[in-house]
């Protein structure tokens, strides 16, 4: 049986990676930090898959307890989600992100190198297309100078596992996110926002809660259909599929370079009035919304051209915008209650 690494694995991704992994056979090892999470995920991943995955409460900032873990446990293939994520925050404390989300990564990368280990995955994001020339963007659009001190981070993170997959014959996989929404559907895995939500579909769904008074629709004079902003919004149970779909071509060396990475979306383009409107209807309720100006460092238009990640990791979404948002209500309603 092979054995992962997943670090950040107690987070919204990572949480259902490991269902996803251990559906697929997976022995499952489990670094968190807990920052950003609560250890009672590891109790519901254990309910849902009736296997409770290994965990190791470690800080990935701290090299030497790194070096320990990889002293201590040999794994077969490593998914590096663990990273700061919020965009406002990256731009207020930058040193605090580069820190984290690089420092991290050279750590066990080296650890990597060190003990000739393979098969790396690394959280990437659509982020690092900036504003697109055109959508849908295909993996050969230009990566543009980041928005944001987080966008920056998954841009340099990409360079350093190049350059070191170069260097060292190690092979890897960059999965490009676009926008990760939605719940497990058993209801007991799902986002855990911090504070004030700054994505769209967790402010959608506190909102309908009564969490939240209203929801401001961020601009409604883009030049598109309906003056709102558009991006490709995907199921996470869809996006931690395609992560068992990269290890599986990394295990079986069906990879054409050490280097690879691949556009993880839809493929669809869906407004915000869009997802407001179908979060209305599939859940039956009405949402209180209002429109206000744009918010600064939004691109127009994001959606992915997913031809090459269908065909190549034979991968590709199964789930639809509105299970999407019925699962996010569901869990949502778990929350409050
Ligand atoms: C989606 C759309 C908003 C909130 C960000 C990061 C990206 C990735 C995912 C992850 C936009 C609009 C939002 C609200 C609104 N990072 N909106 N009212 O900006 O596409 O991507 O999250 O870790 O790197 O940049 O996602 O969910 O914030 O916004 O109108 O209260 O919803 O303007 O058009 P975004 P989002």
């Amino acid at each position: 049986m092979k054995r992962i690494l997943v670090t950040g694995g107690l987070g919204f991704i990572g949480s259902h990676t490991v269902v996803e992994l251990q559906n697929e056979g997976f022995e499952v090892v489990i670094i968190d930090d807990l920052s950003n999470t609560t250890i009672s995920v590891l109790d519901n991943i254990t309910e849902i898959t009736g296997i409770k995955p290994e965990f190791h409460q470690i800080d990935v900032r701290i090299k030497s307890d790194i070096k320990t873990f990889f002293d201590n446990n040999k794994v077969d293939g490593i998914i590096h989600f663990a990273a700061f994520k919020a965009v406002g925050e990256s731009i207020a404390k930058p040193l605090d992100y580069y820190e984290n989300n690089l420092s991290s990564l050279i750590y066990i990368l080296q650890e990597v190198r060190d003990r000739k280990l393979d098969n790396f995955i690394f959280s990437s994001s659509a982020t690092v297309y900036g504003e697109p020339d055109s959508s849908p963007i295909t993996e050969n659009a230009p990566v543009k100078k980041a928005e944001s001190v987080y966008g920056n981070t998954k841009k340099i993170g990409e360079e350093i596992i190049k350059d070191t997959s170069n260097a060292y014959g190690i092979n890897t996989i960059a999965l490009r996110y676009f926008n990760p929404i939605g719940a497990h559907p058993t209801a007991k895995i799902g986002e855990l926002p911090l504070g004030v939500p700054a994505n769209l579909i967790p402010f959608v769904t506190q909102t309908a809660a009564g969490i939240r008074k209203e929801l401001s629709v961020f601009g409604d004079d883009y030049p598109t259909e309906d003056g709102t902003a558009i991006r490709d919004y995907i199921h996470v149970v869809d996006l931690a599929k395609a992560h068992i779909a990269a290890l599986k071509r990394l295990i079986n060396k069906n990879n054409k370079s050490s280097f690879e990475f691949f556009n993880i979306g839809t493929g669809k383009g869906t407004s915000v009035l869009e997802v407001i409107k179908a979060f209305e209807k599939v859940n039956d309720l009405k949402l209180n919304y209002k429109i206000v100006g744009r918010r600064e460092g939004d691109v127009m238009t994001c959606y992915a051209d997913t031809t090459i990640a269908n065909k190549e990791l034979n991968w590709k979404t199964e789930i639809s915008l509105e299970e999407a948002l019925k699962s996010a209500w569901k869990w949502q309603q778990k929350q409050s209650v």
